[in-house]
């Protein structure tokens, strides 16, 4: 076992309808102006005008900032950053998915040490000053940022994502309103689901553990696939609720271990394609899955049976497998896009890309440390498939 020590960064509020506590929050960590920094996607849900609005029964100002995209940049976050520090407001609140959160840490991060100038705080940088208080209210479950210690952003002149991490990173407060996610529209929620079962499969392989990371990340795992099926096509509250739970503990689990080979090719292809991050991730899950098995054989039938895959009589090389073809079941059943069938994919860049995956950060913390020829294995039959 490895030695670990565990401090749980961000206070965690979780309950339908919490996000009409917002204003109340807000104050207990001092509010007076606020930045609300939500996508364009998320205004038109409504949700950022009711914040608004309970930000402003408790006397609280606000300024907007929606110059997010998916995948977000860094001249994006500069922005949002020298908007923070002119308007001098003292909080941040991020409403939306992954990278409206990413954007807002980064926000609040270059805030808190008086710069728009990301590279102060860009990973291998740890931050020497406290960052902006954040406030995440996600409306996708998958991500899990809401409670991780980094911001994923991508350098549009190099093509790849780059990182804000420190513990510092993670949110002051993470939000979590299960109501928000029944209006997400059923890809978005399949692909973003997909990447929360990611978080809790390679939170609990990877080989920078410990007890409570693996607890996190294989009751998640629990949780995420015997849930899932229900969130994709009924959609109610319940379903909600338990996937978001799912997506949280996903979040704890490699956010305060790490992920591993999926996100290796996942960001390495999202930096290159701007592919939508739960879509990468669901493309190669069960193959790197499969591959890890000899690696740690305990750990994948753990996997298989929190799935709910039983098999009688199997041996636990049987059962892992079992566990790997109900991944493959899961991704297929909820119609995740194939790699072939993405914009802009072109196999002449595997070569280059599986250079990318073996120096990625997390390709040491797999369960096997992979090679460019088995990244190119990957990148090739994912798009053969
Ligand atoms: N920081 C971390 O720990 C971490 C972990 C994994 C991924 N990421 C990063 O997060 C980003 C992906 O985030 P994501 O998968 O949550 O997607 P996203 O934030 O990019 O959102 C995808 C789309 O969904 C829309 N959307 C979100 N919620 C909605 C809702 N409730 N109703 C209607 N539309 C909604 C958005 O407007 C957007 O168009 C990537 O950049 C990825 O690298 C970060
Ligand atoms: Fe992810």
């Amino acid at each position: 076992m490895n030695d670990f020590s565990f401090g749980l960064a961000t206070d965690i509020r979780f309950g339908k309808d919490a996000v009409a506590s917002i204003g109340e929050i807000a104050l207990e960590y001092g509010a007076k102006k606020v930045l609300l920094a939500a996508d364009k996607g998320i205004r038109g849900t409504g949700l950022p005008t009711s914040i608004r609005g309970y930000l402003a029964a408790a006397g609280i100002a606000c300024v907007d900032f929606d110059k997010i995209v998916p995948n977000p940049r860094i001249s994006d976050c500069e922005e949002g950053a020298r908007l923070g520090l002119e308007e001098q407001i003292n909080l941040v609140i991020a409403v939306g998915g992954g990278s409206s959160i990413d954007t807002s840490k980064a926000i609040a991060g270059m805030i808190g040490h008086q710069t728009s100038d990301f590279r102060r705080i860009q990973f291998p940088n740890a931050y020497t000053c406290d960052p902006c208080p954040l406030i995440a209210v996600p409306t996708t479950a998958g991500t899990g940022s809401e409670v991780t210690t980094c911001g994923v952003i991508t350098n549009a002149q190099t093509h790849e994502k780059v990182y804000c991490y420190d513990i510092k990173c993670a949110p002051t407060v993470a939000l979590c309103d299960p109501a928000v996610l029944m209006g997400l529209p059923s890809a978005i929620a399949a692909a973003t689901g997909i990447d929360a079962l990611t978080h809790a499969i390679e939170g609990y392989v990877c080989t920078c553990t410990n007890p409570v990371t693996e607890a996190f990340g294989l009751y998640a795992v629990k949780k995420i696939s015997q849930h899932f099926r229900k969130y994709i096509y009924d959609r109610d509250i319940e379903s909600c609720s338990e996937i978001m739970v799912g997506s949280l503990l996903a979040g704890l689990s490699f956010g305060y271990s790490d992920t591993a080979a999926v996100h290796a090719l996942a960001e390495t292809i999202g930096g290159r394609y701007d592919t939508p991050h739960g879509v990468a991730n669901a493309i190669f899950l069960a193959d790197v899955c499969e591959y890890n098995i000899p690696a740690n054989l305990p750990k994948y039938v753990d996997i298989a049976r929190a799935m709910g895959v039983t098999g009688q009589g199997l041996t636990d090389r049987e059962l892992a497998q079992a566990g790997v073809d109900e991944i493959r079941r899961l991704v297929a059943d909820v119609r995740i896009p194939r790699l072939n069938e993405l914009p802009g994919i072109d196999p002449e860049d595997f070569e280059e890309l599986a250079e990318k995956c073996v120096t990625h950060v997390s390709n040491p913390d797999n369960p096997i440390v992979l090679t460019k020829e088995e990244f190119l294995c990957f990148l090739n039959k994912a798009y053969n498939a």
